[in-house]
This record gives structure tokens, C-alpha cells and sequence, in this order.
């Protein structure tokens, strides 16, 4: 199997990439990372020693034409998995517009070039965010009609269109996973988990946005990958598969277990300004994924909870080493806001 990974040195695409390499032998990735503030090399130092010459690095954007294509030719590429994207949303508050250049006009790049060299299957990874937002009962199915409500959702939602067109007007074989809020080793500290435990982990006041009641589904990272891998084998061109943890908490919820987790008071907890536009539930029906590619999570939130913390426990050289000056400096404006 010849792959192409995009954005490989970011959370997810580093766990993938090792969730690949422990379950398959006979094949070859091409990580393609343009190696933003979140993408770190650092993520993938066993994995270069374990894959050897069956992985290559590049340093890139989606959104270059001559590279993808340049890559895609040379490297005769089956598939391509495209995890590449700006992800977080308050950044998409602070500045649209890498959003629109790496996720809108990236993901039309690469399914360009590949619609042209042709290959096998293209996953899109997106979320549950382009759904928009529920209330209190009900689950997004594949269904749901599309209502994002931040730049960074707008954006994925607008990939995902692009890539349906794809299908529709091209045949292109493209299958576009859905999935929940992912948590689990390397994940950058600017999303509400790290982050809990780096400023707990220092005494620092937690920012919780509003009254903390906003309701996430909570997925195990690793329990993502494997309904990715799941997709790669088994979905089918044109579809949309949903994937959850079954795991929904209030934000609230989620920073008492971490300050419980570190034996931290709760009074480190400060509610502050909320997020414009801040989506108040996301809850997953995945009963499709379930039916037709055999996906349930694994763990439990308890569970992959203590895993993750018992990673960033044993990792702290890793937490700090990434918080280079300009994450920061974007820090320090974003909370001199609130
Ligand atoms: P991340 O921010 O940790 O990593 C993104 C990676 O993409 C980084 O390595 C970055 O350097 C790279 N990148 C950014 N712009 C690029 C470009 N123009 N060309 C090439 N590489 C580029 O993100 P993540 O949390 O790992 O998310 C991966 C994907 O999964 C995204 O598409 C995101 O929308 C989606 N997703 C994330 C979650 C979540 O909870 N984190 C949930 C559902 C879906
Ligand atoms: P986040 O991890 O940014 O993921 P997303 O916005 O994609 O769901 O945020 C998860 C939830 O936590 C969301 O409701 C916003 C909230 N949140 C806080 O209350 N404080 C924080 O410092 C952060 C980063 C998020």
C-alpha cells in the first residue's frame, strides 16, 4: 500500500501514522506537513526509527500544486488520508483566513491533483462541527443537514462539499469521516484537555468559557485512527461515516475529572468570557460506521482519560519543548482579551 499521509506531524496524523505502521507491513508512506505551530516532528521520532526507508518526510502545503503532484507521480501514491488543517477555533475567530488557504483551498488542491494522477481511494478526515449545533435531545447523523457556526467549522464544512462534488461530478473516489472531539497523547495545548493539565500541572487558573455546561462527545484518538483505517478498507466512494466515543460531557465535567485526576482544588477553575458563536452540544449517531465498517470506540472517557494523563504525566519534556514563542505570544493576547 503506497500512502499519502497529509498533515502527519499534527495530533492525529502522528497517531494514525503509528497506528498504521503497528498494524501493517507491506507498505510506504509519504507524510506531506506544511509544519505549522502544530505540527512537530518531534511526534515521529520512534516512527522514523521503526518504518526505516518504507517513510518519507516532506515539507509542504496541500496547497501546492507542482509538490502534491510532484509527490503523487514519483511515489506512484494509492491512497491519500487527509488530516492536514488549521483545527482549532478560537484561532479561526482570531484569523479566517489560513482556514479558507489550507482547508478549503488545500483539500481543492489535493483532490485535484489526485483526480488527475488518479488513485484508489482519498479519506477526508472532517468533523462533527460542520453539523453545527444541538440542544439538549438528538444526534447528528450523516443526515444532519450542514449549519456550521465558526470560521474553522464553515471551512470544513466547504471541504466537504468540495469533496461530495468530487464524487458526484468526477467518480472521484472519495469517502469523508465525520468524527467528535479527539484526545490522547500529542495533542498541542491549546485544546481544552492539554491544556487543563499544563496550566493544572503549573497551579494556573483554568479558563472555562461561560458557565462550562457546553457538552462535547469525547473520542480516544487511537479509537478514532482505527475508524479511519476502517474507512480506508471498507468505506465506500462517495459516503460520510460519523464516528464517536459514546462519551458526552460538560466542559465543566471534563476539567473536575483532570484537577481530580492531579489531585488539584477545583478553585483553580476561572469562568471567563464565552467563545462568539460557541457551539452549545455535539453528540454522534454512528450506527452507520457501526453497521457497515464494524467501528465502536473502545474505551471508555475514564479510561482513555487515564491513559491520556499518564501520558502527559510521563511526557512533560514533550508539552513543554512544543510551546515555541508564537504559540505563546497567541496565548498571551488571547487571554489579555478576556
Ligand atoms: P493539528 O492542528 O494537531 O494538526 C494539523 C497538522 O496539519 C499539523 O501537523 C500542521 O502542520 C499540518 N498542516 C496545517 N496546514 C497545512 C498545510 N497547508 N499543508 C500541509 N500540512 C498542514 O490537528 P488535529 O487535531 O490532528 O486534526 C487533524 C484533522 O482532524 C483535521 O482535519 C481536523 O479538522 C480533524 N478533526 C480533528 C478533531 C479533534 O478533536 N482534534 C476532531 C475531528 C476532526
Ligand atoms: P476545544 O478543545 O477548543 O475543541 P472544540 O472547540 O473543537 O470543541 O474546546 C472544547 C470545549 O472546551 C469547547 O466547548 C470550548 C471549551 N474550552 C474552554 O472552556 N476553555 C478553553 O481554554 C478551551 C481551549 C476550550
Amino acid at each position: 500500500m503506497k500512502i499519502l499521509v497529509t498533515g502527519g506531524a499534527g495530533f492525529i496524523g502522528s497517531n494514525f501514522l503509528y497506528y498504521l505502521f503497528a498494524k501493517y507491513e507491506n507498505l510506504f508512506v509519504v507524510n506531506l506537513d506544511k509544519l505549522t505551530y502544530a505540527g512537530n516532528l518531534k511526534n515521529l521520532s520512534e516512527l522514523e526509527k521503526k518504518a526505516g526507508k518504507n517513510y518519507v518526510f516532506i515539507r509542504g502545503g496541500i496547497e501546492e500544486e507542482k509538490l502534491v503532484t510532484e509527490i503523487l507521480h514519483k511515489y506512484d501514491i494509492e491512497y491519500i488520508i487527509n488530516f492536514a488543517a488549521e483545527s482549532h477555533v478560537d484561532r479561526s475567530i482570531d484569523n479566517p483566513y489560513p482556514f479558507i488557504t489550507t482547508n478549503v483551498l488545500g483539500t481543492q488542491n489535493l483532490l485535484e491533483c489526485a483526480r488527475k494522477k488518479g488513485i484508489k481511494k482519498f479519506i477526508h478526515i472532517s468533523t462533527d462541527e460542520v453539523y453545527g449545533s444541538l440542544g439538549k435531545e438528538g444526534k447528528f447523523t450523516e443526515n444532519t443537514p450542514l449549519a456550521p457556526n465558526s470560521p474553522y467549522s464553515a471551512s470544513k464544512a466547504s471541504a466537504d462539499l468540495i469533496c461530495r462534488s468530487y464524487y458526484k461530478t468526477y467518480n472521484f473516489p472519495v469517502v469523508i469521516t465525520r468524527c467528535s472531539n479527539n484526545y490522547g497523547p500529542y495533542q498541542f495545548p491549546e485544546k481544552l484537555i492539554p491544556l487543563t493539565f499544563l496550566k493544572a500541572s503549573k497551579n494556573e487558573p483554568i479558563p472555562v468559557y461561560g458557565k462550562g455546561e457546553n457538552i462535547r462527545d469525547w473520542i480516544f484518538v487511537e479509537d478514532h485512527c482505527r475508524g479511519i483505517d476502517l474507512a480506508l478498507s471498507k468505506g465506500k466512494p462517495g459516503k460520510v461515516y460519523n464516528f464517536g466515543g459514546q462519551a458526552e460531557k460538560t466542559n465543566l465535567e471534563v476539567v473536575k475529572a483532570i484537577l481530580d485526576f492531579l489531585g488539584k482544588p477545583h478553585t483553580l477553575i476561572k469562568f471567563v468570557q464565552d467563545r462568539p458563536g460557541h457551539d452549545f452540544r455535539y453528540a454522534m449517531d454512528f450506527s452507520l460506521a457501526s453497521k457497515e465498517l464494524g467501528f465502536y470506540p473502545s474505551l471508555t472517557f475514564e479510561q482513555g482519560l487515564e491513559k491520556t494523563l499518564t501520558w502527559y504525566t510521563q511526557n512533560l519534556s514533550w508539552i513543554e519543548s512544543i510551546l515555541s514563542g508564537e504559540y505563546l505570544e497567541f496565548m498571551r493576547k488571547w487571554y489579555a482579551k478576556r
